[in-house]
């Protein structure tokens, strides 16, 4: 990426767009990155932000022409567990956002990152280290959306040579935001009631192991792919990547020996069939192999780099 270049990012200000935004300004320069979002950010902007609804593709185009934009990193969607409420709506913003995106790259000649997720597997895949080209055959509206997004993907580049690249994200865990609409989202939320001293009631069942990654990983990974040279990439639906895998009942014995008093109660509700439908583990060697992928972060330092954040936030908002 050349430092005279731009970048718009749309969802900007959800859970992984909030610190991507961050991590792309501090990589090149607050005016480079345009942050967007149907939502104003919480936070004075310290870029360009836009409102911008990516169902609006005239509004999207005439973005990539007033700022010149050259890369797009495309993180609107509705998740797993909003999506089941209301299929339909979620098919829309997620297919029809993707085709704004892709078309805009297509027309203006944008490297574009659309991410993928573990919720594209499900019924009959390999559940244990599930390899890069398993069976796809998603339980959520969320998932069948990203397993057509990953072939839309790799049509437009075989079809239009679109640089478009794409990881399949497992449940991302950071302190800098909260996630909304998941089925991983516990993940994060557990830290808050930890650091809070209160107990937690956990929405799913205490031994569902699922593949996790720490933000700073997925934001690593995320910049490390987009910067990789091309000819590297023989991927372009979406690389498998992984960081670790746990469940309820590990993540709360691991918090319980910073914070013994911790305690946590289980009430699964609908969202524990959608974990149930996903891998325990990601085999991810083609990520490793093709660009150098490597994560940092396991659970115990995970799980120490969480709570410290914490405590210095909640410290603040009371003192
Ligand atoms: N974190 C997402 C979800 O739970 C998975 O991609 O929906």
């Amino acid at each position: 990426m050349k430092k005279n270049e731009t970048i718009l990012i749309t969802g900007a200000n959800g859970q992984i767009g909030t610190v991507l935004t961050q991590a792309l300004r501090d990589a090149y320069s607050a005016e480079q990155v345009v942050a967007t979002d149907i939502r104003r950010p919480q936070a004075q902007s310290d870029g360009p932000f836009e409102m911008l609804d990516v169902l609006d593709a005239e509004a999207l185009n005439g973005l990539v022409k007033k700022y010149k934009v050259r890369q797009i990193y495309h993180l609107a969607a509705i998740l797993s567990a909003k999506g089941e409420q209301n299929p339909q709506w979620a098919w829309d913003i997620n297919m029809s956002g993707l085709f704004n995106v892709l078309n805009a790259a297509k027309e203006y000649g944008l490297k574009v990152f659309c991410p993928s997720s573990i919720a594209v597997f499900g019924g009959a895949t390999p559940k244990v280290d599930t390899p890069q080209d398993a069976v796809l055959q998603p339980a959520t509206v969320y998932g069948i959306s990203k397993v057509a997004g990953e072939q839309w993907s790799e049509y437009y580049h075989r079809r239009y040579g679109v640089d478009v690249r794409s990881l399949r994200y497992p449940g991302i865990v950071g302190y800098q935001s909260l996630p909304g609409g998941g089925t991983t989202d516990y993940a994060v939320d557990i830290y808050h009631y930890a650091v809070k001293g209160e107990p937690y009631e956990c929405f799913l069942a205490e031994n569902s192991r699922l593949p996790m990654m720490y933000m700073d990983d997925a934001i690593r990974a995320t910049l490390e792919l987009m910067e990789a040279p091309a000819a590297q990439l023989k991927i372009r639906t979406s690389y498998n990547l992984a960081a670790m895998s746990f469940t309820p009942a590990e993540i709360a014995a691991e918090i319980r020996r910073q914070r013994p008093g911790f305690a946590i109660r289980y009430a699964p509700d609908f969202r524990q069939k959608i974990a149930e439908s996903w891998p325990e583990s990601i085999d991810d060697t083609p990520a490793r192999q093709d660009w150098g992928w490597q994560h940092a972060y396991d659970l115990p330092k995970m799980t120490i780099d969480m709570l410290r954040h914490l405590e210095t936030y909640y410290h603040e908002l009371t003192s």
